[in-house]
């Protein structure tokens, strides 16, 4: 008898709320924390928050509310999920791009997940503290090969809980640390904005000053509202294949936007006033929480308690997006291959560690992996970042707008909601999305 396809009927689901965090969960990672604060101090600060939050609403929540849909209407892994509604095998391949982009980003987001860990665990014991040059010490940690040791201990978290399912695994551990997470953070924003001069760091976090504006900045803001979403990879999608059919689907997109805005602002209000009580350049780009930071909570009493705190809070963020990750190449392979979870979850792990290597030794380790000007991991992250993750989100709305027809019944919206909806998915997303993916790809320059 032949093999019956393995469809996602069978298959363990999220409860409600264990929805909800999960998806919140893959939100919420070093994108609020880690790129969120820096590209906002370069790209025009309160100005740029407010653009952010536009990107979120207009064009973030109808493309998260299109993946959520198409997942639990076709209740398969991202590529077959198309398939299935769209009864076109062509949409396969498209949703195959977003396969590839998770296991990509998978591959050198745990590098990143690996280095907060190594500073958590750094500034816990002190040593991070016991030599100012906090420049030299980011170099000297990125340029040598232990973040590869570091990176498999991320991935060895996120396989194990991966491996344990739906419900036991993800929902189980979501469940546990984002409510966790906002305590933690809550807490280290009162300590962030009781230091001295920390409104300034308010002020220009929360009062716009629109000059500060380029076109430039509205196309990171897009871009960053996909990102911090998790679009355009599949991951909402698949968690979408999980979600019961009682579950309303338009309030889940509200939680899960509300949900990643507030962990974004209260990053910011971490980030601001900390970096403004103590004199230091906003401006810097992606070492900023490396490199500044911990100036700043050496600086602090009990600099090595909030310290270790801000960096175990950031591992712990990246660890509830990088088990969404995961789960993407993983419920594809279950069921295009036919393999077991444990299985699924070891290979590509494995997959995702050998990828990784590269991009945790191209920062120095091993001058020849660059090219073109850009190390190894600024490729991977500029094909699945800029390239792979818009054009994910523009088939995602060209699908959901035009070629499947009964989408809305699926949705399940009043009927004045999904006019809307079906207006923003088929004359403004899809336009604003070119145009991000034209830029970022440079292919068009301002
Ligand atoms: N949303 C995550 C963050 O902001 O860090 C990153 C991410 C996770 C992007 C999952 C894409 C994805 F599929």
């Amino acid at each position: 008898m032949p093999k019956q396809p393995r469809t996602l009927e069978s298959k363990d689901q999220f409860s409600s709320s264990g929805f909800i965090l999960a998806a919140i969960g893959s939100a919420v990672g070093l994108g609020n924390m880690w790129k969120f604060p820096y590209i906002t101090g370069m790209y025009g600060g309160a100005a740029f928050f407010l653009l952010f939050i536009v990107c979120l609403v207009a064009i973030g929540l109808p493309v998260l509310l299109a993946e959520l849909t198409i997942g639990r209407g076709g209740r398969g892994s991202a590529a077959s999920s198309f398939v299935k509604v769209g009864g076109n095998r062509a949409w396969g391949g498209m949703g195959m791009l977003s396969v590839i982009g998770a296991f990509m980003i998978m591959s050198f987001y745990a590098i990143i997940a690996g280095w907060t860990l190594y500073y958590a665990v750094r500034a816990f014991s002190g040593k991070l503290f016991t030599n100012p040059d906090y420049t030299g010490q980011f170099a000297s940690f990125t340029s040598g090969y232990s973040p590869i040791l570091w990176q498999v201990v991320v991935l060895a978290l996120t396989a194990w809980i991966v491996a344990r399912g739906v419900s036991g695994g993800i929902e189980k551990f979501n469940k546990v640390l984002i409510p966790g997470l906002l305590l933690l953070l809550v807490i280290l924003m009162i300590r962030a904005l009781t230091l001295p001069g920390a409104m300034d760091g308010v002020s220009f976090f929360l009062k716009p000053d629109f000059s500060k504006l380029t076109a430039e900045s509205a196309l990171v803001a897009l871009g960053h509202a996909f990102f911090s979403l998790s679009l355009g990879m599949g991951a909402m999608l698949t968690y979408g294949s999980y979600v019961q059919k009682e579950q309303s689907l338009g309030s889940a997109t509200l939680a899960i936007g509300g949900g990643d805005l507030l962990y974004a602002l209260i990053a910011g209000l971490i980030i601001f006033p900390t970096t403004f009580s103590f004199g230091i350049d906003n401006a810097q780009g992606p070492g900023l929480v490396f490199m500044a930071l911990p100036a700043a909570f050496s600086a602090m009493p009990f600099g090595s308690l909030f310290g270790g705190l801000f960096f175990i809070l950031l591992a712990i963020a990246a660890l509830t997006s990088t088990v969404s990750l995961l789960e993407v190449p993983v419920a594809y392979a279950m069921e295009r291959l036919q393999w077991g979870r444990t299985r699924s979850v070891l290979l590509i792990t494995a997959g995702c560690f050998l990828l990784g290597i590269p991009s945790a030794l191209s920062f120095g380790a091993a001058p020849g992996l660059n090219f073109g000007g850009k190390a190894f991991f600024d490729w991977m992250d500029f094909l699945a970042s800029n390239v792979l993750l818009p054009l994910g989100g523009l088939i995602v709305t060209l699908f959901a707008g035009y070629f499947w027809k009964s989408v809305g019944d699926e949705a399940g919206l009043s009927a004045r909601w999904f006019r809307l909806w079906l207006f923003m998915l088929r004359y403004v997303a899809p336009v604003l999305v070119l145009f991000v993916f034209l830029h970022s790809a440079g292919i068009i320059k301002f």
